[in-house]
């Protein structure tokens, strides 16, 4: 039965990457649009504000029968394979040593399974990684060097991940902003008081989550990144870390989370918005409580602003089960992308805490 499951998974996923290629022509969008119609469940893609092509690519795939794994991972490649998104995958902004380290995590809602990969140096599709951690080991997390070798005995190449582009910015945050790095004193850990709030634009966490209920309802997501510029080499955000940066509960729903990433991780934001959807809330009512949990578990000062307010934002992405969708965000002008059945996907913006 296992290997029924795998092959099935295999055909779907080779079915996928094929298609990759292949424009939907307008008989084709029509043909899926009265397979759609057929299906009892509310098929939707929801995404971080850079996922407007990823999302459209998502649904292409959600539309022509295709499992929400596959069509979620194949949406977020595009940003991967991006140079000019500087927050995921390849041209990623770099660690404070010049050197691009990647994050990502799966989960696949109908088999209950999950994979990640933290750390990733040198190959451009973290997502691609994390699910090869779920599909083909018994682990859920790999990080750094085992990463690496793991994704290479799967025959991925090692590719020079850092653009012109990215080396520039990191070469001016060197230059002149390298006192407001990651690194803190010795202190008492009652001290609330340690250390300067560094969070310029050069220092923003970008990231691109995306998640999916597919036409037999079945419910997955990701969550790939190359993290907090400028970070400590070795630094891992929420995004690889299940609960924190990307939850899916099948028989529930599925977020995923932008943003500051030491914040969500002390706060396990993603499994949180699950369990208030279950509990009955709507998908941005889930997000904007998980924002609020957040806010009560910032203390220290260098994290606030002069009102006592994180002076950094978290942004979460949901749906439920039955294909609702919302976002919630700390502060106001965080947009988020959705598409429920059109070849191009619209931009919403999330509710939020704080007004800027
Ligand atoms: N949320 C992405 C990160 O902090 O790495």
């Amino acid at each position: 039965m296992d290997s029924v499951i795998k092959r099935r998974e295999f055909l779907k996923t080779a079915a996928a990457l094929s298609a990759g290629s292949i424009a939907v022509t307008q008989a084709a969008y029509y043909e899926s649009a009265s397979r759609t119609a057929q299906s009892q469940f509310r098929q939707v893609v929801i995404a971080s504000s850079n996922g407007l092509m990823s999302s459209a690519r998502a649904m292409e795939i959600i539309r022509s029968g295709g499992d929400a794994l596959d069509a979620v991972i194949a949406g977020v490649n595009i940003v991967e394979d991006d140079p000019s998104d500087i927050s995921v995958g390849y041209g990623g902004l770099p660690n404070e040593e010049g050197v691009v380290e990647l994050d990502s995590s799966v989960m696949h809602g109908p088999s209950g399974r999950g994979g990640a990969v933290a750390s990733l140096r040198n190959i451009k599709n973290p997502s691609k990684i994390a699910r090869l951690v779920m599909e083909r080991t018994d682990h859920v997390l790999l990080v750094g060097e085992g990463a690496l070798r793991f994704a290479k005995a799967h025959g991925f190449k090692e590719e020079e991940l850092l653009t012109d582009t990215a080396r520039e910015v990191w070469l001016k945050w060197r230059e002149s902003h390298s006192t407001k790095d990651d690194w803190l004193p010795p202190h008492q850990i009652d001290t609330r008081d340690i250390g300067e709030g560094c969070r310029d634009y050069f220092r923003a966490t970008g990231t691109i989550n995306c998640n999916a209920v597919d036409q037999r309802g079945n419910i997955s997501g990701v969550t790939t990144t190359s993290g907090l510029a400028f970070k400590i080499p070795g630094r891992v955000g929420d995004s690889p870390i299940l609960g924190a940066g990307l939850y899916v509960d099948n028989t529930v729903g599925a977020a995923g989370s932008t943003g500051r990433g030491e914040a969500n991780l002390l706060s396990c934001g993603s499994v949180m918005v699950v369990e208030y959807i279950r509990a009955g809330k709507s998908p941005e009512e889930a997000c904007l409580q998980t924002c609020k949990r957040i806010v009560d578990q910032t203390k220290m000062k260098r994290l606030l602003d002069d009102h006592g307010r994180p002076n950094f934002n978290v942004s979460f992405y949901a749906i439920n089960k039955k294909g609702e969708y919302g976002s919630a965000a700390i502060w106001s002008g965080s947009q988020f992308v959705v598409n429920t059945g059109e070849p191009e996907s619209r931009k919403g913006d999330c509710a939020y805490l704080y007004k800027h």
